[in-house]
């Protein structure tokens, strides 16, 4: 498989803990790549050394064909775009220069904010419908238009790579799949796309190619069609369920066991259950 973003052979640690060891991953690229996994079991952390944020202990970062840490950062970011799980918003910056920071990694010495700067930044905020936040404090946004207002940031820097750690939490359904629907239009026009979701019926909507992490490993990696079973699903998440094809897209559909299936009771349907 070939991809501009590998992992190869990743020790991941906070100090004392360890959360990853010998991790091998390959981002395909063009690829639509959809991590999912329960809490805890490393998606963030693996997405934070794929983008140089957290360095491994042992083990290399491929990007381009050379070790991530050869790059200055400046190069890194015009290459891979990443939106952390929870960003700080700095105290006291309106929306509009919060995404306009996205273009950093676009700047040289003397030719400072361009009229490409604009543009990119003008349609990152209309596609992520936060133009009309433009002169709001991002600290006093809601949880959903500050997500948004993330992504904005994340688009303008125009990367042919973006990481993007849960990029749904906080949205209301529309938006949730604004967001995923932006992704894909995205990854139509050829960028890579990589992101952390929790909804499993979302990651095997618009996945290519999903990897399933559990407890620092990749336990599985390949089309939802290929990956997505409910011995899967018990086996990652422990939760017994059926899947069946989803009626409006065909891709794979979790549904979880009822509450005494799921207590290991057999329930009225137990026994056309397993899918
Ligand atoms: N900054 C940190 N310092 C120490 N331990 C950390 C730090 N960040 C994460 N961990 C630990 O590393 C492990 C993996 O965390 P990580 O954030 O990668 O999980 P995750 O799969 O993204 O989970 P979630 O679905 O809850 O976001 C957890 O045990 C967590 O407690
Ligand atoms: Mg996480």
């Amino acid at each position: 498989m070939d991809g501009r973003l590998q992992g190869q052979r990743l020790t991941l640690a906070y100090e004392e803990r360890t959360v990853a060891a010998d991790l091998d991953v390959t981002i395909a690229d063009g690829s639509f790549t959809v991590i999912v996994g329960p809490n805890a079991c490393g998606k963030s952390t693996l997405l934070k050394a794929l983008a140089r944020v957290l360095r491994p202990v042992t083990g290399t970062v491929l990007l381009d064909g050379a070790g991530i840490t050869t790059y200055h950062s400046k190069e890194v970011a015009r290459r891979l775009g990443m939106l952390p799980q929870q960003p700080v918003v700095p105290n006291s910056i309106v929306v509009e220069d919060l995404v306009a920071r996205g273009r950093y990694a676009h700047q040289r010495m003397l030719r400072q904010w361009s009229a490409a700067d604009e543009e990119a930044v003008t349609e990152a905020m209309r596609l992520t419908e936060v133009s009309e936040l433009a002169d709001r404090f991002a600290e006093e946004l809601s949880g959903g238009q500050r997500q948004r207002v993330w992504l904005a940031m994340v688009l303008a820097q125009q990367t042919g790579i973006l990481l993007l750690d849960e990029p749904t939490t906080f949205l209301d359904l529309a938006h949730q799949f604004d967001v995923l629907d932006i992704c894909a239009d995205l990854h139509d026009q050829g960028r890579t796309i990589v992101a952390v979701l929790h909804d499993l019926n979302h990651a095997c909507r618009y996945a290519t190619d999903l990897i399933v992490m559990k407890a620092g490993a990749v336990v599985a990696q390949g089309p939802p069609g290929d990956v997505m079973t409910p011995a899967l699903v018990e086996d990652v998440f422990g939760v017994p369920c059926r899947v069946i094809p989803d009626p409006e897209t065909g891709t794979p559909m979790i549904v979880p066991g009822d509450r005494a299936r799921r207590r290991g009771l057999s329930s009225p349907l137990s026994g056309s259950a397993s899918a």
